[in-house]
């Protein structure tokens, strides 16, 4: 589900618990920007026995949105939960008539990749030396959506 204002300050604590630890403490910095008014990202949570088992965030500027951060917590990988969140953001762009998607993924990250291609993203181009710790090359991916 799409968090408004006050469940995401409700579920703030489970969501930066799952993506800090894979996002460098990314997560929570978003986080208190949007709780701070300072942008305006979305952000989708999945459930599992009431508690946050997935999360992602999608930033929107005119009709193109980009996936900043999706997650899945470990116990509840390969179960349908990053099936569930893009199918939810795919319906929010379709509702605000965004036009296309796009991402930047770790190049040795072959399960989100593999899961980006699933959902009709395609590799179009590579930022070499994009990522800190580890160093290593960011592979761009994108959909357009009719
Ligand atoms: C990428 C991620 C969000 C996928 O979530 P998930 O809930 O496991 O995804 P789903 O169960 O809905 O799987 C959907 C599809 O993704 C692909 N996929 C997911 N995990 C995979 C894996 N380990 N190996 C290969 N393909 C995989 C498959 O195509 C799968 O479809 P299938 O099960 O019919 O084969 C999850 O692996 C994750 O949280 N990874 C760590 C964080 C991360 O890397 N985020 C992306 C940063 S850009």
């Amino acid at each position: 589900m799409l968090l408004d204002f006050s469940s995401l300050s409700k579920f703030r604590a489970e969501i930066s618990a799952l993506g800090d630890s894979l996002f460098h403490g990314e997560t929570s910095l978003f986080i208190e920007d949007i709780i701070n008014k300072k942008n305006h990202y979305k952000v989708f949570a999945a459930f599992r026995d009431e508690k946050v088992a997935g999360f992602l965030i999608l930033s929107t500027v005119l009709d193109e949105s980009e996936i900043l951060e999706v997650a899945v917590s470990e116990n509840f990988r390969r179960c349908g939960l990053g099936s569930e969140l893009m199918s939810e953001i795919f319906g929010w762009c379709a509702k605000n008539e965004i036009s296309k998607i796009f991402l930047e993924v770790r190049e040795s990250n072959f399960p989100a990749r593999t899961y980006y291609k699933k959902f009709g993203f395609v590799e179009n181009g590579l930022r070499k030396n994009y990522y800190r710790g580890p160093v290593e090359n960011a592979v761009l991916m994108s959909k357009e959506l009719s």
